[in-house]
């Protein structure tokens, strides 16, 4: 039997950006590729969203192996945006997640504005998909490989181009780094530019070295960092977004392991949350933690989820 979430008497329905999902939890991208894996232990259309892996204009092969390595409570990743281009991708993957009766979000990159438009464009009229999220957590080969998502100029350019090339409608999600000074400025940028909602956070920039070898472990050298390591990072970067623009629809992720974990993700101002790292050792991760908030919610004698959002930012409510 596939896990389904658990009938109850909370809403747990929320409004985010033009959307209205049935579940808080979505997956994270590049945690659960595009759904498949997690189709024998839950029923992917139950969950908020399938956020799938983010998906370039042409195939990649990837980092060379080793791509991954532990860390104390978390992971690096250094997997090099591997995948099978966005037209196998939309042939395959999205016709499988639609006929599932998924709701799909997908994650796009590229390696400068121009592609990110492209692979938007492909995805016009694609049935099954509700949104875009767009992961500026990548190199511009056109300017020394800097992080669009670290120049508020650069990810502007990528929200505004992407903007171009999806229908009014569409919404789209910028996917914010936290390896910047101040994340709000980049969050103002982008929204100024066109997104009608935040991802928030990608990994954190990490190495690991090897202390027999002396050598760093990932053969990219540096990777990102998540899991449970990263949570409090993720929960001050929802907090001073929510702080700065107070109407903006944030999905929250970083290293959430359980309900209360995403709790603090809804008090600090997120509207959704991601699963991400957890589900590599807990496939049916998205649906307990649905079931755990909603306990929690009942617990404390609320009626929806609605109660708790931005519960932590007593000017707000
Ligand atoms: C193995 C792995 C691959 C990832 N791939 C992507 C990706 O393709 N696109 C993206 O935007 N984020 C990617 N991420 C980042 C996650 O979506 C998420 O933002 C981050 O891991 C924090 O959440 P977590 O601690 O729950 O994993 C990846 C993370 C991991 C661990």
């Amino acid at each position: 039997m596939k896990r389904v979430p658990k009938r109850t008497s909370v809403d747990m329905s929320i409004e985010l950006a033009k959307l209205r999902l049935e579940s808080p939890v979505l997956t994270a991208s590049g945690c659960a590729a595009a759904g498949k894996e997690l189709d024998q232990f839950i029923d992917i259309s139950t969950i908020g969203a399938v956020v799938t892996k983010s998906v370039m204009l042409e195939p990649r092969s990837g980092r060379a192996t080793p791509r991954m390595a532990e860390t104390p409570s978390g992971m690096l990743n250094g997997i090099g945006l591997q995948g099978p281009g966005i037209d196998d991708f939309i042939e395959k993957d999205l016709a499988w997640l639609n006929q599932k009766g998924a709701k799909t979000i997908v994650s796009i990159a590229g390696n400068n504005v121009e592609e990110f438009g492209k692979v938007a464009d492909k995805l016009r009229d694609i049935p099954g998909v509700i949104g875009i999220e767009v992961n500026i957590s990548c190199p511009n080969v056109e300017n020394r490989g800097q992080v669009f998502a670290c120049d508020p100029y650069a990810a502007a350019d990528v929200i505004n181009n992407v903007r171009r090339n999806v229908s009014a409608s569409m919404p789209l999600f910028a996917k914010l780094s936290p390896d910047v000074t101040d994340i709000t400025e980049i969050a103002k940028s982008v929204v100024k530019a066109g997104a009608d909602g935040l991802s928030v956070i990608n990994t954190l920039l990490g190495m690991v070295i090897d202390t027999d070898t002396l050598l760093p472990r990932l053969s990219g050298k540096t990777g990102g960092l998540s899991g449970p390591a990263i949570r409090p990072v993720a929960v001050r970067c929802v907090y001073q977004i929510r702080k700065a623009l107070p109407n903006i629809p944030i999905i929250g992720m970083g290293g959430i392991r359980s309900g209360r974990d995403a709790v603090e993700f809804f008090a600090a101002g997120a509207n959704a949350v991601s699963v991400g790292t957890t589900v590599f050792n807990d496939p049916e991760a998205c649906v307990r933690v649905h079931d755990e908030v909603a306990q929690i919610l009942q617990d404390k004698g609320l009626r929806s989820l609605a109660e708790i959002i931005n519960a932590a930012h007593e000017e707000l409510i």
